[in-house]
């Protein structure tokens, strides 16, 4: 069971001390935005690259762009040890997966809420892990969707059916109050945004989030 809190509610100001917070994180989420895929703006890949040679947890670049073939392996190459690009924002995912993993870094697709699983069943085996969005992607602190619970666990048995040991990751209002029924459901790694940073100790949550996650999953 894995914990990457999320950065994007976090003291932008002071991102360096922010991450300092969370020692015991798995991976530090970094969620990129670009005004055109989802109506926000964050970051860009300077500031992964800066991020990356701030702290020795490892960057999970979330990427909320569109034209992810053109612009997700400046990712990789700017240090980030995971790269999820959107599938709803790729032409050519097989090509982009293959290049992300040659840069180095570990190769993840997400999908938004509305979009199925199934029609990438054959596409598992080229990735390292897929991100389930429990949330319309674009902010943080929204209300956990229920309605995604059946998607993890279709995903998690695909995984099954063809002996993949896929990292299934969840994304969007995953806190004490959620993170058991998406563990029960297969997810294994777990985006926290708000949960963790408006606690007052945010590594407390962190391992918190973890036992509570670990108490309820369903995975060997
Ligand atoms: C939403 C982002 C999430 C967000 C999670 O588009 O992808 O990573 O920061 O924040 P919380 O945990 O507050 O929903
Ligand atoms: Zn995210």
């Amino acid at each position: 069971m894995q914990i990457t809190p999320s950065i994007l509610n976090a003291d932008f100001a002071n991102l360096a001390g922010e991450i300092a917070r969370i020692p015991s994180a798995d991976w530090v989420h970094v969620d990129v935005m670009d005004n055109h895929f989802v109506p926000n703006l964050t970051f860009g890949p300077t500031m992964v690259e800066a991020l990356s040679k701030a702290t020795d947890v490892p960057l999970d670049a979330h990427l909320m762009i569109a034209d992810a073939d053109r612009h997700a392996p400046a990712y990789a190459e700017a240090g980030a040890g995971s790269v999820t690009f959107h599938v709803e924002a790729a032409a050519a995912p097989v090509r982009l997966a293959r290049e992300i993993r040659k840069q180095g870094a570990r190769a993840s697709m997400a999908l938004k809420p509305a979009t199925p699983i199934e029609p990438y069943e054959d596409l598992l085996a080229e990735l390292d892990m897929v991100l389930i969005m429990t949330v319309e992607p674009g902010f943080g602190g929204q209300k956990f969707l229920d309605l995604c619970l059946p998607k993890i666990r279709r995903a998690r048995a695909l995984m099954h059916k063809h002996g993949l040991e896929t990292w299934l990751q969840v994304d969007g209002g995953v806190s004490l109050e959620t993170i058991e029924r998406c563990a029960e459901a297969g997810a294994d790694v777990f985006v926290a945004g708000s949960a963790v940073y408006s606690a007052d100790d945010p590594d407390a949550m962190v391992s918190a989030l973890r036992a509570s996650a670990a108490s309820a999953s369903t995975l060997p």
